[in-house]
């Protein structure tokens, strides 16, 4: 050994701790090629809050796949709040044994039989918004746990997380996860406290720009100590956000309310400002008992193609006139998507004039410029060509309600 130079004895004292790797190194990064579009599937929630049981999810799965909604690429079955029991004398977090009675790794077997892939839901304090036990101080073994189940999807709240600071929280489950080894979506769910835009993009694949989601198309329910928004609320709090969305990492205006009691034509709008703003599309009503007209609306596949474009640019309000907006995405081969809504409660005329002036994304760094190239119109609601680009649009739109055209060579 006297004869070897320094500096390969220097190499051989560092191969050990090469061969071991860091052991305690924590990798803060999110799993990579999830989510490239926007996650499109269905969670408990809205429509069931804490009533949750094997038993509703399986039949959900079922009708996932019965109804057609995994065909028109709806995957994720997502349990949101309350599916938690205790924990066991090591700390490992088990389900409500009278509500999941055959355990989750069962329950993932069944939902990955019918080709789906199954979320879960926890948080980052100590104690989930539905008084479940959450995660502080257990993220490690909670991965774990996670991906010994199956788990392929996971929502992590922000309720009773009195001390913590959103972005270091996010990334302790995100390195737990990664721990874990199991790929999985992280949806970050601290409703846009803290700018989860800027920071979530490396660690999680969505995250909440806003408080939650109320059944109404144009309202503010006010619960006290918290307030959830309307869907045109909601929508409005997006647009300054477009630049941080993109394959991978997208802004999230929460869950759809679609089926659970507005009428169709707000579902109707509901749904294709949702598609337009490149949401994530979590369905959150009974998939075993909808109707047919709510079935049409969520799979629709001409309206679905534009949510899940692969450029994967969120839309932009272009004009707002009387309630009347004016709303683009630009998408991949040079298409485009333009939806006009009537926020308004009595019927409005449009009247657009393509070749007016060039239109340009900013942030896409695309242009419309219907002078120099014409385009196809075509009605994904009505599933009909309507003319070219060469005569300005002329439609009426009906209150609360959209008119959509998508824009090709
Ligand atoms: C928060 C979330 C909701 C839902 C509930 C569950 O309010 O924002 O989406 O997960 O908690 O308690």
């Amino acid at each position: 050994m006297k004869h070897l130079p320094l500096f390969v004895l220097g190499l051989l004292g560092a191969l050990p701790a090469l061969g071991q790797g860091n052991n305690y190194a924590q990798n803060y990064k999110k799993f990579d090629n999830l989510a490239l579009t926007p996650p499109m599937g269905w969670n408990s929630w809205n429509k069931f809050a804490c009533n949750v049981d094997e038993r509703l999810i399986k039949e959900v799965a079922d009708a996932m796949v019965s109804t057609g909604m995994k065909d028109a690429g709806y995957t994720y079955i997502n349990i949101d709040d309350c599916w938690h029991g205790e924990r066991d004398a090591q700390g490992f977090i088990q389900p409500d044994a009278k509500r999941f009675p055959s355990g989750m790794k069962a329950l993932a077997d069944y939902i990955h039989s019918k080709g789906l892939k199954m979320g879960i839901y926890s948080d980052a304090g100590s104690q989930t918004c539905g008084g479940r036990p959450g995660s502080r101080g257990y993220e490690f073994q909670d991965a774990q746990q996670y991906a010994a189940w199956g788990v392929d999807y996971l929502k992590y709240d922000w309720c009773n997380t009195e001390g913590l600071k959103a972005e270091g929280a996010y990334k302790t489950i995100t390195a737990a996860l990664r721990k874990a080894g199991r790929p999985m979506v992280l949806s970050i769910c601290e409703w846009g406290n803290d700018k989860p835009w800027e920071w979530g993009p490396t660690v999680g694949h969505l995250w909440r720009t806003t408080g939650d989601i109320y059944n109404c198309f144009d309202c503010i329910k006010d619960n006290g100590t918290w307030k959830a928004w309307g869907v045109m609320q909601i929508m409005d709090k997006q647009e300054h956000l477009r630049q941080y969305a993109g394959p991978g990492h997208w802004n999230d205006p929460d869950m759809l309310e679609v089926g659970n009691g507005m009428p169709a034509n707000e579902d109707r709008a509901h749904f294709t400002m949702w598609a337009m703003m490149a949401a994530p599309l979590i369905t959150g009503n009974d998939l075993r008992t909808m109707s047919p007209q709510t079935k049409a609306t969520l799979t629709n596949r001409e309206v679905l193609a534009i949510d899940q474009d692969p450029l994967g640019v969120q839309g932009f309000r272009y004009a707002a006139k009387d309630s009347l907006e004016t709303w683009l995405k630009p998408l991949a081969g040079d298409k485009w998507a333009v939806a006009f809504l009537n926020r308004s409660k009595r019927p409005q005329p449009v009247r657009f004039d393509w070749q007016a002036t060039p239109i340009a994304d900013e942030v896409a760094k695309v242009e419309l410029n219907a002078a120099k190239t014409t385009y196809r119109l075509r009605n994904p609601w009505a599933q009909k060509e309507v003319g070219t680009t060469k005569k300005p649009f002329v439609a009426t739109v009906p209150s609360h309600d959209v008119v959509v055209v998508v824009l090709s060579k």
